[in-house]
């Protein structure tokens, strides 16, 4: 007893412990960040050339003597993005490039020049390049409009004869705000960062109970900025995995950012919107989209840290069942190992991890497993002895030895998932230990990667330690984790080829849509960390990353009853939903609370479940447009000025405004709705009253109340009928919740396929496009496809009481059948029940309408 106390406390500490993260002045930082003053570079352009579709221009300094000459390379892509490249002319130093990051998806443009005695000049579509020679400058324009400047004060640094270190100035014209570089515990608009402390940091590292409105870095590092305004936007993209230091100037007009790198080159994308939508879509071009997950990962998760034994976790199944509440999928922390040993089960409380998966998989339930970069330094642990034969770990400094440090089973080595041989071991891995089980899905945490007890390395592995290649860790540290998710997807991949992977990654990089979802980490049971998760979230969904969700109830800490409900009414509008908590806290799945904490809690879990084809549409469109999936208010109405840094709001969409509440104690919400006199959001919380797009309002809450709001001119579509998991629902009709704008107008589009396989990308699925105009609802297939299982459609719901449906008329080919529907009169809402209207084929029901007193 006492051991398992001890070790609780141990383990516990590990975890909390207090690290003094490095302040700028204790890093490179501290120097750079002076430049131009300090730092005795002055590069100049010597000379240019056009090299096929490339601007090319050779980069000079004079000071100190014997820096190498440097070649800027200036390439645009898809007639918009500008990328600016600088390495040294010839490979004098070894400079490290996260190409994996980028999707490759681009076509080069052909640069036209301004005049043929200058190659400085170019245009290539609506862009166009200015190059200063002396000093060296680069100004880019959109149409006439000046939006973008590179090294506007002359302090590009690029240093090849001590360090490696590298920087580089940027301005965004015409914009009033910043966003993006997740991930920082900071507001959706990032501050200005001159003389008022430390830069933005970008360094992954493993921060427990984080310092909230922090410059401070987290688990991931993305380098994308935006610049957002009422009149433009667009946006920088800086591609480095060594650890770097943003410095951000925000004037009331404009932006500079000074991006400040420990290694590697220049390779920064400049995005030229010009507006944030598209400045987004740019960024999604150049690192991919997430594939569209299974429908289950979109259910709810029930996670902790950790359930002990096969039993218990069998046991909250059968809880949330007979307590009426959805769940799809469990979670096995750290504690389901043989001594942390990954790929092996604990013998005794896990031994039979078969009849685990089968019980799981008779209730339509999935399975998530950890697994951790670090591997237990033992011998005949079959990883560990494959991994030192093969020499498939980090090296320390100067030895062919394996690093060795810390982590959840003691001494430690960490697989180099940099070595092509080691990924493909590590990834072969999947096929057994039961990870070849269909519903068996993964969860790879402490990949910063993180090393207990590492002093003056934060954390982490030295930055001396050595990768394949003869890579430093200082020159791929934040990319170290990604390469974990590459190895973890294709393992699944390819033991399990026709199913979808489900990944959850801690430490993520600028891409990793394409691998992995994320969550913000280890937070904590207050308000403030609820209130966190939403900026968080949306600066990673306009960041690539819309799967995105916060640990609900928060990770440390035990949350009072209000707090603990209001989480899981507001995480059901976040993308990943997952209650999940430390092993020091009591148990706190949602059975275990009072009834009526009980019922709010499957309330929302019902809610979560309604929309998950909102949700499920929203991600298929999310892979094809690079949209993100949950979008800060101002995405869609940039012009309004008071919008700009809303941020406790999210619209999923276009269509579904979620404000759920995020303080404590209140009976009044102030709640801020965009778009004018003409936008009429209804609130399903309050049964569909209107609410004017006219900015903030005050409406009444209860402890039950979630307000939410459909855009008027919408079309819904929801699964109504209440089931345990989300499989189980697959069947289930779709309810239609047609939002009338006054002109009885609106529209809505639902995506449809076997929620599993990979068949979709052979066309096997149903793009639909509802629209409402005439007194006539259309349904029309927007992709030539088809896929026959699709569940029809049984009832219509009419949100907007100005107007009434007396009658209905279904015509498919041509032939008309009366529908047998009744009315039913809502407070705010007519509901058309009795259908059975399939999607297969396009059609048309005809409506006849009556105009309404009621309000
Ligand atoms: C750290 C993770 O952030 C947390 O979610 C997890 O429970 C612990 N590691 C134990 O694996």
């Amino acid at each position: 007893m006492i051991t398992k106390l001890l070790l609780v406390l141990l383990v516990a500490t590990e975890i909390s412990q207090v690290v003094s993260w490095k302040r700028c002045d204790e890093t490179f930082c501290n120097t750079v960040r002076k430049s131009p003053e300090g730092i005795e570079q002055r590069y100049y352009v010597e000379s240019t050339s056009l090299v096929d579709k490339t601007v090319k221009a050779i980069l000079k300094t004079d000071k100190p003597l014997g820096a190498p000459k440097l070649v800027l390379s200036i390439n645009v892509y898809d007639n918009e993005i500008v990328h600016m490249f600088i390495d040294e002319d010839g490979t004098q130093t070894k400079r490290f490039r996260p190409t994996i990051a980028l999707n490759n998806n681009l076509t080069q443009s052909s640069i036209i020049l301004d005049d043929q005695s200058t190659v400085a000049n170019g245009q290539a579509g609506i862009i166009r390049f200015e190059m200063t020679k002396n000093p060296f400058n680069v100004k880019i324009f959109y149409g006439e409009r000046l939006f973008s400047e590179i090294n506007p004060k002359n302090n590009f640094v690029f240093e090849s004869l001590n360090n490696k270190v590298i920087a580089m100035g940027v301005t965004l014209h015409e914009v009033e705000r910043a966003y993006g570089l997740p991930e920082h515990a900071e507001h959706l608009a990032l501050k200005s960062t001159i003389k008022t402390g430390d830069p933005y940091r970008h360094f992954n590292v493993d921060y427990g109970h984080y310092q909230l409105e922090s410059r401070e870095s987290l688990y991931g590092t993305i380098g994308v900025l935006y610049g957002h305004g009422t009149k433009h936007s667009c946006g920088v993209f800086w591609l480095n995995a060594a650890q770097t230091w943003i410095d951000l100037e925000t004037a009331p007009n404009n932006m500079e950012a000074f991006f400040m790198s420990e290694s590697g080159v220049v390779d920064l994308f400049v995005l030229p919107g010009p507006t944030l939508p598209e400045a987004v879509q740019q960024y999604a071009k150049l690192t991919g989209t997430a594939p569209l997950p299974q429908y289950f990962a979109l259910g709810y998760h029930q996670s902790r840290y950790s359930y002990m034994t096969q039993d218990e976790v069998l046991n909250v199944v059968n809880n949330f069942e007979s307590h009426n509440m959805p769940v799809d999928v469990l979670w096995l922390d750290i504690d389901y190992t043989d001594q942390k040993m990954y790929f092996t089960w604990d013998p005794e409380r896990f031994s039979s991890p078969q009849t685990l998966i089968d019980t799981l998989e008779a209730t339509n339930r999935k399975l998530v497993a950890i697994i951790d970069p670090h591997i237990k330094v033992q011998q005949g642990y079959m990883v560990h002895d494959e991994a030192t034969k093969q020499k498939y770990y980090v090296k320390a400094k100067d030895s062919q030895t394996a690093f060795e440090g810390e982590c959840w089973p003691g001494l430690s080595s960490y697989l180099d998932f940099l070595n092509p041989d080691a990924l493909e071991y590590y990834s072969s891995l999947y096929s057994q230990y039961y990870f070849n089980n269909t519903n068996v899905h993964l969860w790879n945490d402490m990949n910063e990667p993180a090393v207990f007890n590492a002093g003056a390395d934060e954390n982490t592995m030295p930055l001396s330690a050595v990768h394949y290649g003869g890579w430093e860790h200082r020159d791929v540290h934040n990319i170290y984790g990604f390469y974990q998710t590459v190895g973890t997807k294709k393992g699944m991949l390819s033991s399990k080829p026709d199913l979808r992977p489900f990944i959850l990654t801690r430490s993520h990089f600028a891409g990793i849509q394409r691998y992995a979802a994320v969550w913000t980490g280890d937070n904590a049971a207050t308000w403030k960390y609820l209130q966190m998760s939403f900026p968080m979230c949306l600066t990673e969904a306009l960041a690539g990353v819309s799967f995105c969700g916060a640990d609900v109830g928060g990770f440390f800490e035990i949350p009072e009853d209000q707090l603990y409900q209001r989480w899981y009414q507001a995480g059901a509008w976040l993308p990943f939903y997952r209650g999940h908590s430390t092993i020091d806290v009591p148990r706190r799945e949602p059975y275990l609370f009072n009834d009526y904490v009980q019922h709010r809690v499957r309330t929302a879990l019902f809610q979560r479940y309604a929309h998950m084809p909102v949700w499920y549409t929203t991600f298929y469109e999310h892979e094809i447009t690079g949209e993100p999936v949950i979008r800060p208010i101002t995405y869609h109405y940039p012009q309004d000025a008071d919008a700009l840094s809303i941020e406790n709001e999210i619209l999923l969409g276009k269509n579904i405004l979620a404000a759920p509440v995020l303080e404590q104690g209140v009976v009044e919400y102030k709640i801020y709705l965009p778009g004018g006199q003409e936008e009429i959001w209804f609130n399903i919380d309050e049964d569909y009253k209107r609410y004017y797009g006219i900015g903030y309002q005050l409406i009444s809450v209860t402890l039950d109340s979630v307000p939410i709001f459909y855009r008027s001119g919408s079309i819904i579509t929801r699964k109504d009928v209440q089931r345990l998991t989300s499989v189980d629902t697959h069947q289930d009709p779709f309810a239609l919740y047609i939002c009338l704008d006054d002109s009885r107008n609106a529209e809505g589009r639902l995506y449809v396929d076997d929620y599993y396989s990979f068949s979709y990308t052979q066309n096997e699925f149903l793009y639909v496009n509802f629209s409402f105009s005439n007194n006539t609802l259309s349904f029309n297939h927007i992709s030539n496809t088809k896929y026959a299982k699709a569940a029809k459609v049984s009832e219509i719901i009419f949100v907007n009481s100005k107007s009434y449906p007396v009658s209905a008329v279904h015509i498919i080919d041509g032939k008309s059948k009366i529908l047998s529907a009744t009315f039913a009169e809502g407070k705010h809402t007519y509901v058309v029940k009795d259908f059975n209207v399939s999607l297969d084929e396009p059609s048309t029901i005809e409506f006849t309408f009556k105009d309404s007193s009621l309000q």
